[in-house]
């Protein structure tokens, strides 16, 4: 079994940080539906050295989605290291990530994300400052670097392993590359041969056979699903199910609404009604593309005030499909 330092991880699969998306309410869903470890939307460092609001927020956790990944994104190791501490004195987090992967022009001007990549000294002060400031269990996770090579992605890694980082999760494609072409699932392999540490491989799943696939191919300790848990969330226990029993089922269409009616519930829970129901207008829509009828349903969603208005909804298109 998986360990991250002595955390045992009980499978083989990762939610992907995802900004905007993994949420409270989402994580908490895509646990029910079988994900070994959740991971929470990066949170900003120096938010959380200031403690403002809106970032501790995001801080919230449940025991229901335990073990919970929290990724922290910042440039500057004092700032970094505090953050660390605080998150791991909050006491509700298991594994504390830190983000050097991130491609947005914001995050990259502040020197943070896969901005760090360029600069192994910042990140080998930031990994230690991290690893004297808490004992919990710490990972990173990397893109391939500034150009195709893996050069940096191996420099980086080596500095992690070094300074006593836990576990290592790669997307490898380029800062510039963006979500652009495909990920070179080879720099995964070779990190794999070239590290002590367990590999998280990342990128380009989309379905059960590219978990697989990617398991085969580079002996990665356990796969991260970014993209497709979007709208499949059912991914990640159907990828438990084939890498442990070499089968897996597809969820029946009544399946699919009832987590729909579910997320409804877990996002009325956290952000309270109006704003949940505000959110679900497009959220709802990316679980059911393909379906007959999707356009009608996606064009009323956008309309809903209430979340009983999004219910009523999902059971006039449940009573249609099924
Ligand atoms: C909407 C969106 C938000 C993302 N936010 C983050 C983030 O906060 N932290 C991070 O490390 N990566 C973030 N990523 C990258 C994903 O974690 C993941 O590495 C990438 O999507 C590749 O995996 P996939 O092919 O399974 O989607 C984000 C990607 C998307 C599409």
């Amino acid at each position: 079994m998986m360990k991250i330092k002595e955390l045992k991880i009980k499978g083989k699969t990762f939610l992907a940080p995802l900004a905007g998306i993994t949420n409270l309410p989402f994580r908490r869903l895509v646990k029910e539906c079988g994900c070994a470890v959740v991971c929470s939307e990066m949170v900003s460092a120096k938010g959380i050295f200031y403690n403002s609001k809106n970032t501790v927020i995001l801080l919230t956790s449940r025991e229901d989605e335990k073990p919970l990944s929290v990724q922290l994104f910042g440039a500057d190791p004092d700032s970094m290291a505090q953050a660390a501490a605080f998150v791991e004195k909050m006491g509700v987090v298991d594994i504390i990530d830190i983000n050097f992967g991130c491609s947005v022009k914001k995050v990259i001007k502040q020197g943070a994300g896969v901005a760090l990549m360029k600069e192994p000294k910042t990140s080998q002060a930031i990994l230690k400052a991290v690893r004297k400031a808490t004992n919990l269990p710490f990972t990173i996770k990397i893109r391939s670097g500034w150009d195709g090579s893996g050069h940096q992605a191996f420099e980086i890694a080596d500095i992690a392993q070094d300074a006593g980082v836990d576990a290592i999760a790669i997307h490898p494609r380029t800062a510039v590359q963006g979500f652009k072409g495909f990920a070179n699932w080879d720099l995964i392999q070779e990190a794999k041969e070239r590290l002590t540490i367990p590999v998280i491989g990342n990128g380009d799943i989309n379905c059960v056979e590219d978990a697989a696939r990617m398991i085969a191919q580079t002996k990665c300790d356990a796969v991260m699903v970014g993209r497709a848990a979007m709208s499949n969330p059912y991914l990640l226990s159907q990828i438990e199910d084939y890498v442990t029993r070499g089968t897996y089922k597809e969820p029946k269409p009544s399946e699919i609404f009832q987590k729909m009616e579910r997320l409804i519930e877990l996002y009325v829970d956290y952000f309270g009604e109006k704003h949940a129901a505000r959110m679900l207008r497009g959220r709802l829509t990316w679980f059911v593309k393909g379906l007959p009828g999707c356009s009608a349903f996606r064009q009323n969603l956008a309309r809903i005030e209430t979340s009983a208005q999004a219910i009523t909804l999902i059971q006039a298109f449940k009573n249609r499909v099924c």
